[in-house]
């Protein structure tokens, strides 16, 4: 009979949990490829342009069929997500199973998680089922990095969104709809209108658009929801709905997140919808073939009227469509990685 060493192996997991990693942490493998998806920091914008393209060809005109591939047969994608979602957890589900894998989801308030396993040893128990891809939702900055550190080599880890800091497939996905509709980002002015203090896709979308270059980013909103200063360097700081979104090309309206907020001073939804909400009428300043994004999911009535929601500008579906492509060329990207190491 096997010996199994229990107690040896919990002591191992207590230090694994305490002990930093002393290795600088890449989310690149030796050769550049990309192993993991934590943030978009430091990401070389080739390497976003090759994601980009890459999310464009798994795109379907309406009506025709999705696509559908094998780069991923023999693989095993587990979900894990400890905060609500929908478009994230959904489109990470269909971009593996399109891909040929199988998929696992975990809702981590659920899980044995609740029974006082840590967030390690969920790990190494879907690990040693042979699970090849973490796709993680956390609201605790650092987690994502953190698990990625103690996976076992040929195992990849992709952020479905930590804390307020990053959501680096919502800009990915946000950065192909602008594309999209704008042909490139080199002229373009961005506003970002609402929540942005407490907004990881806000910081995303920031880091990715600034990476492609783009013209001008608008940080737009009351005082109380701005990032500290020192964040988003070069962004345009504005205190009025008005004068935010003069002539601007790209209107990405955000939710309060209010999930995020210890001691709130915010008006009241009627109150901010007054002055923050976007209408038909406002959206008049921003340039007339300008674009309305959110990256969902949207109060209606509150930041953005449904008028603007459903109009002729809105670009809020083709982001939802962009999200599932995106997430495929992420998934795609780390097994082309995985068997480019092996070979
Ligand atoms: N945009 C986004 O992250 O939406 P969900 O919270 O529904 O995943």
């Amino acid at each position: 009979m096997v010996e199994r060493p229990r107690a040896g192996l919990s002591k191992v997991h207590m230090q694994i949990q305490t002990a930093p990693s002393t290795t600088p942490f890449s989310q690149l493998d030796a050769h550049g490829r990309l192993r993991h998806l934590v943030t978009l920091e430091g990401l070389e914008p080739d390497l976003i342009r090759e994601l980009l393209d890459r999310a464009q060809a798994y795109l379907r005109r309406p009506g025709q069929a999705s696509a559908h591939g094998n780069e991923l047969d023999g693989w095993t994608v587990a979900n894990l997500f400890s905060e609500p979602s929908t478009r994230t957890r959904s489109s990470f589900q269909l971009a593996a199973t399109r891909l040929g894998a199988d998929v696992v989801n975990l809702d981590l308030q659920l899980s044995s998680r609740t029974k006082g396993e840590t967030m390690l040893d969920t790990i190494y128990t879907l690990q040693a089922m042979q699970v090849d891809v973490f796709v993680i939702r956390d609201a605790q900055a650092g987690v994502l990095q953190f698990v990625a550190e103690h996976v076992e080599p040929h195992v990849s880890v992709a952020s479905a969104g930590e804390a307020h800091t990053s959501h680096p497939t919502q800009g990915l996905l946000d950065a192909l709809t602008i594309h999209q509709y704008k042909g490139g980002f080199r002229d373009l002015v961005v506003s970002i209108v609402g929540d942005i203090k407490h907004s990881r896709v806000a910081r995303s979308d920031f880091t990715v658009l600034s990476a492609l270059g783009v013209g001008e980013v608008r940080l737009v909103g009351p005082k109380e929801l701005m990032p500290p200063a020192g964040e988003f360097p070069g962004a345009k700081r504005i205190h009025s709905l008005d004068e935010g979104l003069d002539h601007a090309d790209v209107v990405m309206m955000l939710r309060i997140q209010k999930e995020r907020m210890e001691d709130a001073h915010i008006p009241d939804d009627a109150h901010y919808c007054a002055e923050w909400g976007l209408t038909a009428q406002r959206l008049k300043r921003a340039r007339p073939e300008a674009i309305v994004m959110h990256p969902g999911p949207i109060n209606r009535g509150v930041e953005i009227a449904s008028e603007v929601a459903d109009g002729p500008q809105s670009a809020i579906r083709m982001q939802v469509t962009n999200g599932v492509a995106v997430r495929m060329a992420v998934l795609a990207s780390m097994a082309e990685a995985r068997r480019g190491r092996a070979a």
